[in-house]
């Protein structure tokens, strides 16, 4: 039976307990308004480990703009719903002021939250364009993982660059392992993604684009195009509009990461790509090399 806590005091008791039995916990952190791709996260956890949670809270700390903070989805019983169906065990939830006692009970002191860096894996693409995203995921994440200490904590590949930040911050702290899940799709392509509720049917016909261009460039790498100029104008070839905003188009080597955006010859490379439409902010990104994949996958 799914249990669900509003305090994430109570969650970390539950997970204390859950440890103290000898059971691994497996951790999925999330902002809510629950999808497939989230779910994907729960099954492999619930495969990986003898229990399973789930937090759903919006992080103030991480917009930028609090106008896309209050436009963000939300819908707490239809994510319990979704978790009670696939055997979950925990979802929690809380204030800002539950989170970080430091704040004493006021939400408007954030300054009093201590910093944590991100590391040099969120320079650039979402750390350029978004000031002081990644210092918000870092702050949240570290209190999470404080909080329930778990064995291993998903994350969907979606947000792959959030990824590697929280993979360097797991390092830092000394756990927990952290599992990077596929990003999870549409038949038409289009990546899962809270925010494509938000879209209208019109839109999500342009916001197919995004992967319909990082899907072409990598039939290009297929048949052995590796020049990555040409490769990001495979991209930028399918996003025709009407009301596409591209933020950025990059490919990044996945192993050197620290390099930035790739120019010229390459030998590996994952394209990362962001765009605004409508008001709502959509990324997506896919390795162009997926034998390097499947041999990751069997190494
Ligand atoms: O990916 C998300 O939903 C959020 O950035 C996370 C990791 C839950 C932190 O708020």
């Amino acid at each position: 039976m799914t249990q669900s806590f509003e305090d994430p005091r109570k969650a970390a008791e539950w997970s204390a307990e859950c440890r103290k039995r000898g059971q691994s916990v497996g951790f999925v952190p999330t902002m809510g308004a629950l999808h497939a791709g989230h779910l994907e996260l729960v099954k492999q956890s619930e495969l990986e480990n003898d229990v399973t949670c789930v937090s759903v809270f919006v992080n103030p700390l991480q917009f930028e703009e609090s106008e896309d903070f209050a436009k963000y989805p939300r819908d707490i019983e239809k994510d319990f719903a979704l978790l009670a169906s696939v055997g979950c065990d925990l979802l929690f939830t809380g204030e800002l002021t539950q989170f970080f006692p430091e704040l004493d009970g006021d939400p408007a002191h954030t300054e009093r939250i201590q910093n944590v860096d991100p590391g040099p894996r969120a320079c650039g693409l979402e750390g350029a364009h978004r000031n002081g995203h990644f210092d918000g995921v870092a702050k949240i994440v570290r209190r999470l993982f404080e909080l329930i200490v778990p064995t291993r904590a998903y994350f969907g590949e979606k947000d792959y660059q959030q990824s590697l930040v929280v993979e360097d911050l797991a390092r830092a702290l000394g756990y927990p392992v952290i599992r990077r899940v596929p990003t999870f799709r549409e038949p038409s392509g289009l990546a899962y993604s809270s925010r494509n509720a938000r879209l209208s049917e019109a839109e999500r016909d342009v916001a197919i684009q995004l992967s319909r261009g990082l899907f072409a460039a990598r039939d290009a790498w297929r048949t052995g195009e590796r020049n990555a100029e040409a490769l990001t104008q495979r991209i930028r070839g399918e996003f025709k509009g009407p009301g596409l905003e591209v933020e950025y188009v990059e490919l990044r080597d996945p192993a050197r990461w620290e390099q930035g955006g790739l120019t010229g010859e390459v030998t590996a490379a994952r394209a990362l790509v962001a765009a605004r439409l409508g008001g709502v902010r959509l990324m997506d990104n896919l390795d162009l090399d997926e034998t390097a994949i499947a041999n990751r996958e069997t190494d």
